[in-house]
C-alpha cells in the first residue's frame, strides 16, 4: 500500500474530490482526518470511508490552527475546501469576490501556514483550468487558481524540504453544482462532454488519482498539473 501508516489531512474532505481523495488515501493505508464546516455531512462522510472528521472552516484563520494543532505533524495535506461566487465582471458584488479569494486563495495560505507537515511529506492545492483557459463571468474565480498555482511554486522553495504542488480539474460532476437546476446542471455536463477528447466528464477520483500520485512521488514538488480531459487542447 502506498500510504501504509502515514496520516493525511484533507480540508474540503466531505464531499467531490476531497471526498475522493480521502478515500484513496484511506484505501493506500493511510490515517485519514477530513474538515469541512457542516457536521452532518462530514461525519456521515467520514463513517462511510473510516477517516476521522473533524469540523473547520478554511475562512478563518483561528479554526485552521485549531484544526492543525489538533493533528500534529502529518504525512501529507491536501486543501479541496472553497466557495465559488462569481459573475459579469462590472455587477458581481465586491462581498462576493472578496468571499471566493476569502474561501480558495486565502484557505490555501492559512492551511500552508498552519499545517506541519514532516520533512519530504506533502501539500497538494486544488486550483483549476480557467486559470489558464478563461470563460466570461468567472474572471475572480480564473484568477484565484491563477494565485493558487503561483502560490504552490512559491511554497515548494518556502516550504522545503516539504514538497508542494498543485491539481488544476477541468469540469468535475461533483456536488459543487447543487444550487444549479438539475436539468440545466445536465446540459451543461452532457455539453461539456461531448466537446473533450475523452468524451466525458471528470469523476471526484480522477482528480484523487493525481492527488495521491502527488503524495507518493517524492520527485514532484513546484508541479501544476492539469486534469481536464483535453480541455486546454481542444
Ligand atoms: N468540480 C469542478 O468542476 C471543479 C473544477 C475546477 C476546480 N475545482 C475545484 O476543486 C475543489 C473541490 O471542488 P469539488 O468539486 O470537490 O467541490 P464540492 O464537492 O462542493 O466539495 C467542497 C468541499 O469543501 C468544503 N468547504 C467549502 N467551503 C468550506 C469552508 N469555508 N471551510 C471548510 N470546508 C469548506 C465542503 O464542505 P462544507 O460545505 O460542509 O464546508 C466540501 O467538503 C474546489 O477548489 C473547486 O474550485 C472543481
Amino acid at each position: 500500500m502506498l500510504l501504509a501508516g502515514q496520516k493525511v489531512v484533507v480540508v474540503g474532505g466531505s464531499s467531490g474530490i476531497g471526498l475522493s481523495t480521502a478515500e484513496f488515501a484511506k484505501k493506500e493505508g493511510a490515517d485519514v482526518v477530513i474538515a469541512s464546516r457542516n457536521r452532518e455531512r462530514l461525519t456521515s462522510a467520514a463513517e462511510r470511508i473510516g477517516a476521522k472528521p473533524v469540523v473547520a472552516d478554511i475562512t478563518s484563520d483561528e479554526s485552521i490552527a485549531a484544526l492543525f494543532k489538533g493533528c500534529g505533524v502529518v504525512d501529507h495535506v491536501v486543501v479541496t475546501a472553497a466557495q465559488l461566487r462569481s459573475g459579469p465582471f462590472k455587477t458581481v458584488p465586491m462581498e462576493d469576490v472578496r468571499a471566493t479569494m476569502e474561501s480558495k486563495f486565502w484557505g490555501c495560505w492559512r492551511v500552508a501556514r498552519s499545517a506541519e507537515i514532516r520533512n519530504g511529506g506533502s501539500l497538494t492545492l486544488v486550483s483549476g483550468y480557467l486559470s489558464i483557459r478563461p470563460r466570461p463571468n468567472s474572471a475572480i474565480v480564473g484568477a484565484a487558481n491563477g494565485a493558487i498555482e503561483s502560490l504552490a511554486r512559491s511554497l515548494a522553495l518556502d516550504l522545503a524540504p516539504v514538497r508542494v504542488n498543485a491539481v488544476s480539474p477541468g469540469i468535475i460532476d461533483t456536488p459543487i453544482r447543487a444550487a444549479m437546476p438539475e436539468a440545466s446542471r445536465k446540459e451543461m455536463l452532457a455539453k461539456t462532454a461531448a466537446a473533450l477528447p475523452v468524451g466525458r466528464v471528470g469523476l471526484g477520483e480522477d482528480i484523487a488519482r493525481q492527488i495521491l500520485a502527488f503524495m507518493a512521488n517524492g520527485f514532484a514538488t513546484g508541479s501544476v498539473v492539469y486534469i481536464d480531459g483535453g480541455a486546454l487542447v481542444s
